[in-house]
């Protein structure tokens, strides 16, 4: 037989990507027993009754067809009702927002419809694993802007601007509240990081996928502050809040000359996003709200119980405003996180992610998803305590 790494090459681009750092890790894992994992970005809990029957019953009576390659007209007209409503944003739902396979695919969508090769995108880090490949794969340069422990990994409003001084910057990544930090910006804060993204010009992408799960104050959407309609994609989808990470629904809203190359790119490669995803998302949309609530007030209730913990037992720890991640500080330790991650799995059979997987920066910090049962954290803070101890 043929050496088949001979006959066929895959492109340098996709030889040099790194694979995610979640995925590396939690390989590890898999296939090892009793272990609490802290580590994988889902909802513990199951999606909500009343959103799985809907999917049920859509194939129960028949729904079982390719959709308009936008995705459902009524789900488009609900979710644009649902931002007007809670944003006071417009989006005319014929031509400016598409039902896409979670925000995944938005984001891919979001970056080959914008980018010409070499531009350039400044993406915040610590930053969410799939932003600096799939920008680099549409062919921009990434630049990376190292946000600080000390300002709770926000991106500040000089910072944004030195950095775009210094490099012609194009297109801006922001996503809060953040994975992994958990950071967000109310709105005073984003109104001053908006005079900066005016004054250089830029065109932000913005992952608003947490954007339920914020605690302390009113999540603001970008594009809903003045003059920045126009130069905001907004991403969001139902895999968070709604705990259907399953179901792939997400949706992008952004000017129409945008939303209509991103579905040029989504009708050759995807056609649509599931139908009976689309159809549970409108129920998510119309009666999902009660439990929505009910879980973020457990995260809440879970929030304050790991991050006092974590602080207690000398892993310094902000406070996260939203999403459902801690971000402590393991620099006491002396150990890289990824030793970390790895000897704190094989001696205390706790898995959480080394912040590498976030980028260089992250170095010297680990995350910790509390998207798990509360009796499970106060097993992993005990084991988390012998392990540091030792
Ligand atoms: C910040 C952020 N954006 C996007 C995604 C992908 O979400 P989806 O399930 O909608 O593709 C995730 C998933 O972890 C995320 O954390």
């Amino acid at each position: 037989m043929k050496n088949s790494n001979k006959i066929i090459q895959i492109s340098k681009k996709v030889e040099d990507m790194a694979p995610s750092g979640i995925r590396a890790f939690f390989d590890l894992v898999l296939g090892m027993k009793d272990v609490i994992s802290l580590g994988v970005g889902e909802p513990d809990f199951v999606t909500p009754w009343n959103i799985r029957e809907k999917a049920i019953t859509a194939y129960e009576e028949g729904y079982t067809s390719y959709t308009s390659n936008k995705g459902l007209i009524s789900l488009r007209k609900q979710i644009s009702h649902f931002l007007k409503y809670k944003f006071g944003m417009e989006y005319d739902p014929e031509n400016e927002i598409l039902i896409t396979v979670g925000v995944s695919e938005a984001l891919d969508l979001a970056w080959r419809t914008l980018i010409n090769p070499g531009d350039k995108v400044l993406i915040p880090e610590p930053c969410y694993v799939s932003y600096a490949p799939l920008a680099d794969m549409a062919g921009a340069k990434v630049i990376s802007l190292i946000t600080k422990a000390e300002h709770g990994f926000k991106m500040t409003p000089s910072e944004l601007d030195q950095a775009c001084q210094k490099d012609k910057i194009k297109y801006l990544m922001i996503n809060y509240p953040s994975n992994p930090t958990g950071a967000s910006y109310n709105k005073a804060e984003l109104s001053a990081l908006c005079k900066v993204i005016k004054k250089h010009d830029l065109v932000v992408i913005s992952d608003e996928v947490y954007d339920d799960l914020t605690y302390d104050f009113e999540h603001v959407a970008l594009s809903s502050l003045p003059g920045m309609k126009e130069r905001v994609v907004y991403l969001n989808g139902f895999s968070k809040a709604y705990a259907m990470t399953g179901f792939r629904i997400g949706f992008a809203c952004g000017p129409e000359k945008v939303i209509a190359g991103m579905t040029k790119i989504h009708q050759y490669t995807i056609l649509c996003a599931s139908i009976n995803g689309q159809m549970a998302a409108e129920e998510a949309l119309a009666n999902g709200h009660k439990s929505v609530n009910m879980m973020k007030i457990e995260y809440k209730r879970r929030r304050q119980f790991i991050i006092e913990s974590l602080n207690e037992i000398g892993l310094k720890c902000h406070m996260p405003e939203g999403a459902f991640y801690a971000f402590p500080s393991i620099k006491t330790t002396g150990m890289s996180s990824m030793d970390f991650a790895k000897d704190l799995l094989k001696e205390q059979k706790v898995a959480l992610v080394p912040g590498v997987a976030f980028g260089p920066s992250a170095e010297g910090h680990v995350r910790i998803s509390y998207a798990t049962a509360f009796e499970d954290l106060k097993e992993a803070v005990v084991r988390i305590k012998k392990f540091i101890k030792s």
